[in-house]
């Protein structure tokens, strides 16, 4: 299968960073998406010194756009450090949206089209938009078109209670009803995970992303960030990370979903967050030139869906073994893996489809990739300590992805995000 770039141009991941991720209501409730994108843009080409004359395009994953700037990508790309011919679009893959940002700008930077993006995403889970009833959004129009006091006056006398009741965007299946919490539940359950091994993981999150945190690995990506309204306090670092959280604690929590029978809890799901990442991509060639050593290439990457209805989360198992063989790689040849943790009771799921022949065959190949070894998975935590801003993830995960395989000298790098629709994301990178 040819990979990324073969025989054309390599894509370099230049350098990556983010916002501390927070916990959706606290410390960016007042900040929206559109100026945390700035807020992190802005850092990346300052950081990098980059010429913002030189970004031909931003292209900006996010889930839940704003209604009154829906191309956040474009909002970001006229910040005054950047030229206005510079092209922005948004895009849009559930969890996985700042990966098919990335993406897209590496087919972009490939196809000799670019040679300098910049790509990422952002969420604000504390300002989703809520919506007026059907009936409520045609008393108003109706209301606008008014010609005169008395065609007004009857509008508003036709308003009923009811038709205050507003309509919240839910974390569920359109197509199903399904919510992500319940879908893991089902995926434990159909995999004959325990809860104490979700908890397990979990707090193996906390303490890996707290150990990131602490010796300066994460602590480095993060961009920090002045909390409005009154700016006199600044967060460094993500504020979901629970250092004093203990097993026995976990265990004692209630199942959030499915209340009778389930195991996923508040403990083991990632947390509603707000923030967002930037990672600065450029043609090998281009790179070079400017003289920027990159941290790694773009390898391969892979896309798949399944049945929402069925396993919501096992994308990444169609994805991994697709990806992994445009590489031309396997999974012992990974030096570091990276997967979102949305539920730990799906990136168990996720690893027991790893190693299953039969999801082997499904993703069209004989044998199955194979054990993880954990010691170098998520090795600074992932999502569930961290944060999930849905639109940033994956520009977090490539970011610590990079520098983490330039710090140990490693060779190849693997990611893997799951994402609503059953879909699933997996990419490989390399360094040299
Ligand atoms: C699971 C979920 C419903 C929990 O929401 P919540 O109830 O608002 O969560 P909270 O953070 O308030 O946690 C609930 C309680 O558990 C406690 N808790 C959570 N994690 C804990 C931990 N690791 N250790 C100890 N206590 C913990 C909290 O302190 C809180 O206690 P309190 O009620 O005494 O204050 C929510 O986070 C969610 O929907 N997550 C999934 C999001 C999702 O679907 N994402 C898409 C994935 S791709």
């Amino acid at each position: 299968m040819p990979s990324l770039g073969t025989p054309g141009r390599r894509v370099a991941i230049v350098a990556g960073v983010r916002t501390p991720f927070a916990r959706a209501g606290t410390a960016f409730k007042d900040m929206t998406a559109i100026e945390l994108g700035k807020r992190c843009v802005a850092e990346l080409i300052q950081r990098t010194n980059l010429d913002g004359d030189l970004v031909e395009a931003i292209v900006y994953g996010t889930v839940v756009p704003s209604v009154v700037a829906p191309n956040i990508a474009r909002e970001i790309s006229l910040m005054p450090m950047l030229p206005r011919g510079c092209e922005a679009y948004t895009v849009g893959r559930a969890c996985a949206s700042a990966n098919q940002a990335i993406t897209d700008a590496a087919d972009q930077i490939v196809l000799g089209h670019h040679d300098v993006v910049i790509a990422g995403g952002a969420e604000s889970l504390s300002s989703v938009p809520i919506l007026h009833s059907r009936t409520m959004s045609e008393k108003l129009v109706t209301f606008s078109r008014a010609k005169s006091p008395a065609q007004q006056l009857r509008v508003l006398s036709s308003v009923r209670p009811k038709d205050f009741v507003p309509i919240t965007p839910a974390i569920a299946e359109p197509s199903t009803g399904e919510t992500m919490g319940q879908s893991a539940d089902k995926m434990a359950k159909i995999n004959h995970i325990p809860r104490d091994e979700q908890d397990h993981f979990a707090l193996r999150s906390h303490r890996m992303a707290a150990i990131g945190t602490d010796d300066g690995r994460l602590a480095a990506e993060i961009v920090p960030v002045y909390v409005p309204p009154k700016y006199s306090t600044v967060l460094t670092t993500d504020n979901g990370i629970r250092r004093d959280t203990s097993i026995e604690q976990m265990r004692a929590l209630k199942p959030a979903f499915d209340k009778k029978y389930g195991t996923v809890t508040a403990g083991n799901s990632s947390p509603l967050t707000d923030g967002a990442s930037a990672v600065l991509l450029m043609s090998e060639e281009r790179a070079q030139i400017l003289g920027y050593p990159p941290l790694a290439f773009i390898r391969s990457y892979a896309y798949a869906a399944l049945d929402p209805g069925e396993q919501l989360l096992m994308g990444p198992v169609l994805a991994a073994p697709v990806a992994l063989a445009r590489a031309g790689l396997t999974l012992r040849d990974m030096d570091l893996i990276e997967m979102h943790e949305a539920f730990a009771a799906q990136v168990l799921c996720n690893l027991l489809g790893f190693e299953s022949r039969q999801w082997a065959e499904r993703a069209g190949f004989n044998e199955p990739l194979g054990e993880v070894d954990r010691s170098i998975l998520n090795v600074m935590g992932g999502s569930i300590a961290i944060g999930h801003p849905f639109g940033a993830t994956g520009g977090r995960i490539l970011t610590t992805l990079a520098n983490e395989l330039a710090r140990r000298g490693g060779t190849f790098g693997l990611m893997t995000v799951c994402a609503a629709g059953g879909m699933g994301h997996a990419m490989v990178i390399e360094r040299a």
